[in-house]
């Protein structure tokens, strides 16, 4: 069966692949994943932070910025708890890079148009092919207009294209006012693709003791309806790759983002909860529904669902909203 794609100007043999996390950590689980059919290995971020720290040192000068950073700094893990600093990040692209014949897509994520983006050219040159922008921001500040955040990532956005050849994809959170806006401004910034969804970690709270508790609690498919929503409003609208992540744990969802637009489909609870393996077992359900149902190819499953992307996707979002809300029987 023919599950092929192109995937920020890569063209793969199918869609699947591990999404940013400590996946690719360790290079027999990078292997593992390759055999499973990975179409390409995508690596877990090196932050901003962990950046901005270590050219601090090298400058000497964090004493001199420790009085205003200090609060800050605080809240953050400290460099040895990152499971990789910046330099062995670096070290481990290489590293991949000699294993595996698929693209190596590599992530930093940050929010600020600064000079750690210098990192961007250091990630180019340990050989990525590829680099994925996550813009994990959370606007708390309440004289900070929208505007001003997203002038923020197309700034970091075109920084970074100004800085590197290889291919960028933007990894958002479906938190805009219009994304649909956003999104063609990536498009027009040079952006080579769009990563539906980052996922905001929900922090809980603590009350026997008053503190505040991250939580990280793995998908399901339940949360795949929120990227096949924004996959179908963008689908034909954006010039660059659409990538789903999130809630992608069965051959069916696979099928279901690509139908929706997806190029890629990245996976990363699912294989956090049964391996590195299971990501073969996703890609031949895949071929065994596409066959069942008589499609020749994928791409002729993703055709097929064109039909239903309305030239008015306003009143049919609302059209639906409200048929939804008609349609409850208690
Ligand atoms: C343990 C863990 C670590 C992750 N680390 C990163 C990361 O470094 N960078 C990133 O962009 N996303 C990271 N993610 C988010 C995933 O790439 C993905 O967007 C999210 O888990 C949704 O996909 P899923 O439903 O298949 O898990 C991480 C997720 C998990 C569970």
């Amino acid at each position: 069966m023919d599950l092929s794609t192109t995937y920020l100007g890569f063209k793969m043999s199918n869609p699947l692949m591990p999404g940013a996390s400590p996946l690719v950590d360790d290079l027999d689980d990078v292997k593992r994943l390759e055999d499973a059919g990975a179409a390409a290995i995508v690596m877990h971020s090196l932050f901003e932070e962990q950046i901005t720290h270590e050219q601090l040192s090298h400058l000497h000068a964090v004493e001199m910025h420790e009085d205003a950073f200090a609060e800050a700094l605080s809240y953050f893990p400290r460099p040895e708890e990152y499971r990789l600093g910046p330099e062995q990040y670096l070290e481990h692209i290489r590293k991949i890079k000699r294993m595996v014949k698929v693209p190596v897509i590599a992530s930093l994520n940050g929010t600020s148009p600064a000079g750690w983006l210098d990192y961007a050219k250091l990630i180019e040159q340990a050989g990525a092919d590829a680099l994925e922008l996550n813009v994990y921001y959370l606007a708390t500040q309440a004289w900070e207009t929208s505007e001003s955040v997203e002038r923020r990532t197309l700034e970091t956005v075109r920084i970074v294209k100004g800085e590197v050849k290889i291919p960028i994809a933007v990894k958002l959170s479906p938190f805009y006012s219009s994304l649909a806006n956003l999104a063609k401004q990536l498009d027009e910034t040079g952006a080579d693709g769009v990563v539906l969804f980052n996922r905001f970690y929900q922090p809980d709270i603590d009350v026997e003791e008053l503190e505040v508790v991250p939580t990280l609690q793995l998908s399901d498919s339940s949360e795949l309806l929120l990227r096949l929503r924004w996959l179908a409003i963008l689908s034909g609208h954006v010039k660059g790759s659409l990538a789903c992540s999130g809630g992608v744990h069965s051959p069916l969802d696979a099928i279901k983002a690509v139908m929706a637009g997806a190029h890629a489909v990245q996976v990363v609870s699912a294989l956090l909860k049964r391996g590195p393996g299971y990501l073969k077992a996703i890609r031949e359900g895949m071929e065994q529904w596409l066959v069942e149902h008589e499609y020749a190819s994928l791409a002729q499953a993703q055709a097929s669902m064109s039909h239903q992307k309305s030239p008015n996707p306003q009143a049919f979002e609302r059209a639906n909203y409200m048929k939804t809300l008609q349609g409850w029987q208690a």
